[in-house]
């Protein structure tokens, strides 16, 4: 899949293109010959740019060491990748971490975003006509700031938003950010609100990337409360490939609910996790031995759950991978990729006290 808007070139700007979704969104434009790439990221622990440097095209990639909290260093990034396309991903993406200390999320996710959005429209106004008129910013948020489904029904672009954590607050705060400055300013925005993405080069402190190093190092895995919690996960590639769709085909002012329609009990991922393990690793024992349930998260979302209608019916778009295929590569991708995730590991100072774990096990 190629970007479309027909220019010349054109010029990306990537937000967070150091972290996880964000690396694959780069690695995967990356193809496209006729995209200039820049990257600005603040390189916090989430960070990592060795999967972008494994791609061929990696010298066209310009990264901008800038966090957005900082009005002129973002100024001088945006002045000088003169974007056409913004895709705006740096964010605090963690609970649990938002829980602990909540200042960076309200500096990186609220004061970020308006900086970036204060920028960016500068920069815009400043346009010639035709480059005006394609201009794009791309705003990428999460499901979690419509807050918890209790059994049934789904999110959707109606539903109204009842954050619930500091993360999820913050990403919320930045989406009225995004939707006034459309509004009042007529800046070309597209939202996006995301379920749970899954997939390589994810850092190990979200549940699937931890389960699966506990699981191979033999340590507890940590399950919050009681594990019937749902989330409802997406294959990050499948993510990319939306995001991309919306970028050539999404309508300016419209917000797109992005979900994979795979409702989980963390208890059946982790299950599922240790099944495939115990088949590979042919250990004496089942890892599922090595489950612990824990003290419960603060504010526990009780279930997420997308539909994707919108976004299916008119950019037709809808998620290549299967759950199944894609968890045994993402599993045999971290089995494959040991010294990754060790080396990500050591750059991070949560302490995971909360969980009644030492810092060394997180
Ligand atoms: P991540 O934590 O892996 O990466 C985030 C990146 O943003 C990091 O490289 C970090 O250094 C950078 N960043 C953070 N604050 C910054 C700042 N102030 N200035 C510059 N860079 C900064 O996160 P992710 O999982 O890749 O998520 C990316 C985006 O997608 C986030 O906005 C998140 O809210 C959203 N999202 C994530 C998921 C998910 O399941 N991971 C689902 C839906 C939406
Ligand atoms: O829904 C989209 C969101 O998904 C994104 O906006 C966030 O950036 C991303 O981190 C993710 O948030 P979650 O809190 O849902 O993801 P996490 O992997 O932290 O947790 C998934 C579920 O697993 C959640 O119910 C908490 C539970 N959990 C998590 C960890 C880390 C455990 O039971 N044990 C754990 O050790």
């Amino acid at each position: 899949m190629t970007i479309e808007i027909l220019y010349k070139e054109l010029n990306v700007l990537i937000t967070g293109g150091a972290g996880f979704i964000g690396g694959c969104l780069i690695r995967r434009l990356l193809n496209n010959r006729k995209l200039n790439i820049f990257n600005l990221d603040k390189l916090s622990y989430a960070s990592d740019l060795r999967g972008i440097e494994e791609c061929d095209e990696f010298k066209k990639h310009c990264l901008f060491k800038v966090d957005l909290s900082n009005f002129e260093e973002t100024k001088k990034s945006v002045l000088i990748a003169d974007p056409d396309i913004i895709f705006h991903l740096a964010a605090e993406s963690h609970v649990d971490r938002s829980i602990e200390n909540s200042k960076p999320f309200i500096e990186s996710n609220i004061i970020g975003t308006f900086n970036l959005l204060e920028v960016a429209r500068n920069h815009w106004n400043h346009l010639d006509k035709k480059r005006k008129k394609n201009f794009r910013f791309i705003h990428i948020s999460t499901d979690e700031v419509f807050g918890s489904l209790g059994k049934n029904g789904y999110f959707d672009e109606n539903s109204p938003y009842d954050p619930r954590s500091p993360y999820s607050a913050s990403k919320a705060a930045s989406d009225h950010l995004a939707n006034a400055w459309f509004h009042t300013y007529d800046f070309p925005i597209i939202s996006t609100n995301c379920s749970n993405n899954f997939g390589p080069y994810q850092f190990p402190e979200k549940l699937i990337p931890l389960t699966i190093l506990k699981a191979v190092e033999d340590l507890p895995i940590p399950i919050y409360g009681n594990g019937e919690n749902i989330r409802d996960w997406l294959y990050v590639e499948d993510h990319v490939d939306a995001l991309i769709q919306i970028i050539n085909n999404g309508e300016i002012g419209k917000k797109y609910c992005i979900g994979g329609n795979n409702e989980k009990t963390n208890l059946q991922i982790v299950n599922n996790i240790c099944s495939y393990l115990d088949k590979k690793l042919n250990k004496n024992y089942s890892h599922k031995s090595l489950i612990k349930f824990v003290v419960d998260r603060p504010g526990h979302d009780k279930r997420y759950a997308i539909n994707s209608n919108l976004i299916k019916k008119e950019l037709n778009w809808k998620p290549k991978h299967s759950f199944e295929d894609a968890m045994n590569k993402t599993i045999e991708w971290y089995l494959n990729n040991k010294r990754w995730c060790d080396n990500v590991k050591n750059k991070s100072n949560y302490s995971g006290e909360r969980l009644g774990i030492s810092k060394s096990k997180i």
